[in-house]
Formats: structure tokens, C-alpha cells, sequence
């Protein structure tokens, strides 16, 4: 695999951009292929077998590309498909992402933590091994968020029903006394400045993106495969609607970003 080769990050939809500005960020000379599954977007409450499906036909794209690595920007599709994507693939580095549970064990003060991640997600028994793991002396309230992910899509990242539906998820969170809440889920951090404005400044929120791109970062540099003096390339597909996964693309990423169909 040569290192100046791109590398692929997939989502059910636009929530991986929250992943990909760190990745950027952190990994500036990176080429990035995108795959928004908008066509089956959400994942959250789709069957394990279906996302395990989605998730190998991706990535056979992707590696077809070829790609040197494969982040898979959800939690949902991490959850249901990391174990067979790397069954599959055992050559190929795959980076996955989990609700942040052991940072934000760290960060509470009093002990109890609100996570709002999809159904999927919190249904999962990888979900339950890392409460085990890491969350067992301390609070964990679970909320999962039906039609967030939708508005996400729709660009509806300020709109009074994007608030108000926040609000209900986040209210019994609160009242419980939560100190700290974790984003599980690669669509929330998109709608990180209303939240904010949402709850109590004391209120800390946790996302995994940064921890990610570090991860994919310390990997690729033990393989010898950073990039280096390149102009990057970005490149997106869609499974849906392609000029409606553009419009919102535009509200998510700094640089006009054509989608191109996926065609599967
Ligand atoms: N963005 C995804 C996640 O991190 C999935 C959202 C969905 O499609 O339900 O879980």
C-alpha cells in the first residue's frame, strides 16, 4: 500500500464530517474519500445483519479505491460490523469508534453521566462490555434519540424542532443530575453549539472524534504510511439523494465538496 493513498471514512450520513474535521485537523496532508449511506440513513434502528451488510459493501469500495485505511465514522455501524469488517479484512486497518465512556468516566465530578447514542447503539453488547468495563462504580443514564439524526440530514441544525427535540432528550438527563454528557453518536456533535445553548455551562459533553484521529494517526505512523507534501484530495459519495446530501454537506465542511453517486 503506498502512503500517499487516500483514506476511506464511512457513516449511515453526514454525522462522520464530525469525525472528518479532526481527522483534517490532525492529519492535514490526508487525502479522504467519504461515504454517506444517506439511502439507508439511520442505521440506529435498522438490523445488525442489514448494517453488517451495508458496512462490507462499503468497504469493498473503498478498498477497491484503494484506501490505506477505513474509519468507520459511526458508533451504530462500529457496534453492529467492526468484528466482521476486520474477519474480512485482517491486513486492513480499521479504526472504529465507541461512545466515550471512559473519558468521561475521568471528567465527571459527581459521578453520573448521561449518554445519547442511537437504539442500536445502546442495544449492543459491545456497548454493555465497555459499561462493564470501564462505568461500573459509577451513574450511566442511556437516552436513545429517534429522529435526531433525521433533522441532522435535513440541515435542520438550529431549527426550533431540532431544539425541542434535543430538549426532551436531554431534560430527564439533567434532572437526574448528569454532570457530564457523552455524544455518542457522529450526527451529535453537528449540533453541538444548540445543545450547548441547551443545558447548564457546568455541563461537560464528550465526543470521540479527536480520539480517533489520534488513533488513526499513531497507526498509520507505526505502519509508515502518513502522508506527506501533498495537495489532499477529498472526495464524496452518496447513496441518496445526491443534491440533498450536497446541501448539507455545505453547512458541514469549509470547502465546496461535489457527492458523486455510489450507485449500490
Ligand atoms: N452517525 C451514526 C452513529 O454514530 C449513526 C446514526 C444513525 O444512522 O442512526 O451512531
Amino acid at each position: 500500500m503506498h502512503k500517499q493513498a487516500a483514506i476511506g471514512v464511512f457513516d449511515s450520513g453526514l454525522g462522520g464530517i464530525s469525525v472528518l474535521h479532526d481527522i483534517r485537523r490532525l492529519l492535514p496532508s490526508e487525502s479522504l474519500i467519504y461515504i454517506a449511506d444517506s439511502a439507508h440513513v439511520p442505521y440506529g434502528e435498522k438490523s445488525t445483519e442489514f448494517i453488517i451488510e451495508r458496512s462490507l459493501a462499503i468497504s469493498e469500495f473503498l478498498l477497491a479505491q484503494p484506501v490505506k485505511a477505513i474509519v468507520v465514522a459511526c458508533n451504530t455501524a462500529t457496534a453492529a460490523a467492526v468484528t466482521e469488517l476486520r474477519q474480512r479484512w485482517p491486513q486492513v486497518l480499521f479504526v472504529g469508534m465507541e461512545p466515550a465512556v471512559k473519558p468521561a468516566v475521568l471528567a465527571s465530578q459527581n459521578g453520573k453521566i448521561g449518554v445519547l447514542a442511537t437504539t442500536g447503539t445502546l442495544r449492543s453488547a459491545r456497548f454493555a462490555a465497555l459499561l462493564e468495563r470501564f462505568a461500573a462504580h459509577v451513574e450511566v443514564m442511556t437516552q436513545p434519540c429517534p429522529g435526531l439524526v433525521e433533522l441532522i440530514e435535513s440541515g435542520e441544525l438550529q431549527s426550533r424542532v431540532t431544539r425541542e427535540l434535543l430538549t426532551r432528550y436531554v431534560e430527564p438527563l439533567l434532572r437526574a443530575g448528569c454532570d457530564t454528557l457523552i455524544l455518542g453518536c457522529t450526527h451529535y456533535p453537528l449540533v453541538k453549539p444548540l445543545l450547548r445553548s441547551i443545558i447548564p455551562e457546568h455541563v461537560q459533553l464528550i465526543d470521540t472524534g479527536e480520539a480517533v484521529a489520534r488513533r488513526l494517526h499513531s497507526e498509520l505512523g507505526k505502519q509508515g504510511l502518513l502522508a506527506d507534501a501533498q495537495q489532499p484530495i477529498d472526495h464524496f459519495y452518496g447513496s441518496g439523494n445526491v443534491q440533498k446530501t450536497e446541501q448539507t454537506l455545505a453547512l458541514l465542511w469549509p470547502t465546496p465538496a461535489p457527492v458523486s453517486a455510489l450507485g449500490f
